[in-house]
């Protein structure tokens, strides 16, 4: 269970309000999309969330573990894969893995197993001698897609994943979302692509300037809305009446 409660974050010494009072559950099994316009305070609540950003108030639970008072607990169980692809570039992909897998404290056996799994997913294994710095936009994304997952964490947190990966890789990354929720765990995703977002999620929510404006489940929200598309309840929800 991830529990978000009452968290407010804000940037410049107050001046910028990028999340107000924000509170939302996600339960274990669910995939999860957070959606929201440009500026609206999505990689905020999601680095706050997770311990890179310090917030104001507010409490965060990750399966039980207080994010503040028992960070290294709740840490041990998150994956996240940020929207900058900001990796160790010097490394070579293995190295990488091998740095993750030894920070996370997997042990060889299963390293071995998820690298060769995972490379071979993402069509990425013949590249992992490789220094990263060389790799391609979308090569750089998917070692730290990898990365995120070699420890199998409960809670998995993907800041827009699928811009700039090819459709393969986008139908490989939906299908590996998909089946991750499996024996409990979350993923935890940000996206601008509502159609994935519609099709992929059991929950959505969708922020708009720092404040949770809906929070549903997709059964629920297809029953109620079932003339419109995710697209049009959105910019409903979040656009300017144009
Ligand atoms: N480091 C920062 N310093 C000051 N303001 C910031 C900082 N980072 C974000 N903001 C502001 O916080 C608000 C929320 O930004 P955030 O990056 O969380 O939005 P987002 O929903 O992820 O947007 P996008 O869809 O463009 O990624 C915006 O008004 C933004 O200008
Ligand atoms: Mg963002």
């Amino acid at each position: 269970m991830l529990e978000i409660k009452n968290l407010t974050k804000t940037y410049a010494g107050g001046a910028v309000k990028a999340v107000d009072d924000l509170s939302l559950t996600v339960s274990p099994g669910e995939i999860f999309g957070f959606l929201g316009p440009n500026g609206a305070g999505k990689s905020t609540t999601i680095k706050s969330m997770i311990g890179i950003l310090p917030f104001e108030t507010g409490n965060v639970k990750i399966f039980g573990f207080d994010l503040k008072k028992e960070s290294i607990e709740a840490k041990k169980i998150i994956g996240f894969v940020p929207d900058n692809n900001v990796v160790y570039d010097k490394l070579t992909g293995i190295e990488y893995l091998n740095f993750m897998s030894t920070v996370y404290g997997v042990d060889d056996g299963a390293r071995k197993k998820r690298i060769e799994k995972y490379g071979a997913l993402f069509n990425l294994s013949d590249d992992l001698g490789k220094q990263i710095k060389k790799y391609s936009h979308g090569m750089r994304q998917k070692i730290c897609i990898m990365g995120a997952i070699i420890h199998e964490p409960k809670l998995w947190v993907l800041d827009e994943p699928m811009t700039g990966l090819d459709p393969q890789s986008v139908f490989d990354l939906k299908k590996l979302m998909r089946e991750y929720c499996v024996n409990g765990k979350i993923v935890f995703f940000s996206s601008h692509v509502l159609d994935v977002a519609e099709k992929l999620c059991d929950r959505i929510a969708i922020i708009n300037k720092g404040r949770l404006a809906v929070n549903t489940t997709m059964a629920e929200l297809k029953e109620k809305q079932s003339d419109r598309s995710l697209e049009e309840y959105f910019l409903s929800v979040t656009g300017d009446g144009r």
